[in-house]
């Protein structure tokens, strides 16, 4: 293991931790331990893959599971960015024979948290995930960690997402709300049932301030306005229809 441990920034705003948190929460009852790698992809760019992967490896480290997170956006080093991490070996390294697992990966502040930066190579990405050093670091971090999240480019860009997914245990699609439209949806639903990828649950990010109240009460909670259920419910049950039995919503 590198022994640069990074800074892992916290959130401190409390609204999105007890967002993620839920999340979690959902992820952990619904999985029962049966999924290790999931696949975090979205339509377009920007719809929070990365800071969803973050927070969310964040959150499940802290109760207590063995968490790897890996950038496997090799297009735009932007988690390394928000890591405070400068240029270091990782995944393409790992790809391409330069380091043993043990070797490419870092610690960070968080305990239980380990992190796989892209690494120092990112040119030709397809390739690299097509390589059988990919399905090799599937079968060993399974066996190291309990949970492995993957950070992947947007799927309407480029191809990797795609390739990440078909190996996953489970995908969740981030959708930024109001702004990822049907066709979007539908697209990335037949692509990822193309390949055979687990499709486990839509996460609805970016959803404006005044469609979340707060209720403070002897416990707190957030409740969802009754235009904001409205427009999630519809999103999810045109996405859900026709897909397979085995698919879930997290
Ligand atoms: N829930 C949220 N609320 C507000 N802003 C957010 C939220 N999630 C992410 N962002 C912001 O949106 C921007 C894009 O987020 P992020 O980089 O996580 O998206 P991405 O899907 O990984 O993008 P890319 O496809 O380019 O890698 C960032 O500035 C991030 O801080
Ligand atoms: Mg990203």
């Amino acid at each position: 293991m590198q022994i640069k441990t990074f800074n892992v920034y916290d959130n401190d705003n409390n609204a999105v931790r007890d967002a993620y948190e839920m999340l979690t929460a959902g992820l952990l009852i619904n999985n029962n331990g049966r999924s290790k790698t999931f696949a975090l992809l979205s339509c377009k760019p920007e719809e929070g893959k990365t800071s969803l992967a973050i927070s969310l490896s964040i959150s499940i480290a802290r109760s207590g599971w063995r968490v790897l997170f890996v950038d496997a956006d090799m297009r735009k080093p932007t988690a390394a960015k928000r890591l405070n991490a400068e240029a270091q070996l990782g995944l393409s390294d790992y790809l391409e024979g330069r380091g043993r697992l043990e070797e490419v990966i870092s610690n960070t502040n968080i305990p239980n948290l380990t992190y796989l930066s892209c690494g120092t190579d990112c040119s030709n990405p397809i390739e690299k995930l097509c390589a059988v050093r990919f399905q090799k670091l599937f079968e060993q971090v399974k066996i190291e960690y309990d949970y492995i999240i993957f950070d992947t480019p947007a799927l309407e860009s480029v191809f990797d997402g795609a390739i990440v997914a078909s190996k996953a245990d489970a995908t969740m699609l981030i959708v930024k709300a109001g702004f990822t439209s049907k066709k979007s949806l539908q697209r990335a639903k037949e692509q990822l049932h193309g390949i055979n990828a687990k499709l486990i649950g839509i996460v609805l990010n970016k959803v404006k301030k005044r469609d979340y109240k707060r209720y403070y009460s002897s416990y707190n909670y957030f409740f969802n306005s009754n235009r904001f259920l409205k427009k999630a419910k519809k999103q999810f049950r045109s996405l859900n229809k026709g897909i397979s039995k085995d698919t879930a919503k997290v």
